[in-house]
């Protein structure tokens, strides 16, 4: 298979339970490099689970996970700390912002862990404030930002050091439709731009549709797949 067709994440009979209570039973999809892919389904059906499995924050009870052709499993926790840190961007669902650094030191962080240099720093973060709209929210700390603005920052965190897949949980929940479409054509530009892979969990039919296709969740499984066919070439 040509590296171009290639699936940049290969996810195999991934399961995942709580106790005894089964979330995850047997997910498989391939996303592509630059696929954009909306993840449905109701309250409680797994989509922040199986985010959190994708990204290497938690680990499957079984089944495969495969990253640009390695298993992101068998990796020890500094190799996988690793290609978070370098690959992946996580837009949590409550913002994980760390509280006592600022909204501008929250977007260098990224940054400053793959060893941008300082000044080119300064400028990237800069951008990035610009580009979500809350650089005059640049010093304030998370506790001082509304929902809405932490909920940038933490985009901006997400994207700063471009990362090859981007995992976004609700990334527009706490923003009103001007600023939600604004965010949508955001996270649009920078998968293009980068060819990054978007795993963007929505209840929102305008963040479905920025998206080549959707999976809907349901009791642990995917229950319908829509526009299987239109993945970028
Ligand atoms: N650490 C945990 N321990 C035990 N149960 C958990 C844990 N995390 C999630 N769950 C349970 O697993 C199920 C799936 O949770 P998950 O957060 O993945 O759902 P979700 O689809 O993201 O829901 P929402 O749309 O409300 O964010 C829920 O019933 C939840 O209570
Ligand atoms: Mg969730």
């Amino acid at each position: 298979m040509p590296d171009s067709l290639r699936p940049i994440l290969q996810i195999r009979n991934v399961r995942k339970a709580y106790g005894s209570r089964t979330i995850l039973a047997g997910i498989s999809l391939d996303i592509a490099a630059g696929e954009r892919l909306a993840l449905t389904g109701p309250s409680g059906s797994g989509k922040t689970t199986l985010l959190n499995l994708l990204g290497g924050v938690d680990r499957p009870d079984s089944g495969l996970i495969e990253f640009d052709g390695r298993d992101i499993n068998s990796l020890n926790n500094s190799d996988l700390t690793a290609l978070r840190r370098t690959s992946f961007g996580i837009i949590f669902q409550f913002f994980h912002l760390l509280p006592t650094l600022t909204a501008a030191e929250n977007v260098e962080l990224p940054l400053q862990l793959n060893q941008v240099p300082a000044a080119e720093r300064v400028n990237r973060v800069n951008q990035l404030l610009d580009r979500v709209g809350v650089s005059h929210r640049a010093n304030a700390f998370p506790g001082e930002l509304s929902g809405g603005e932490m909920q940038r920052v933490s985009i901006a965190r997400a994207i700063a050091h471009k990362p090859r897949l981007l995992l976004a949980d609700e990334p527009t929940g706490n923003l009103d439709s001007k600023n939600g479409a604004s965010v949508l054509e955001l996270l649009r530009e920078v998968s293009e731009e980068t060819r990054t892979a978007l795993v963007l969990v929505t209840h929102s039919p305008a963040a479905a549709a920025i998206c080549h296709r959707e999976i809907r969740l349901l009791d642990g499984l995917i229950f319908r797949e829509i526009n299987p066919f239109s993945r970028p070439s």
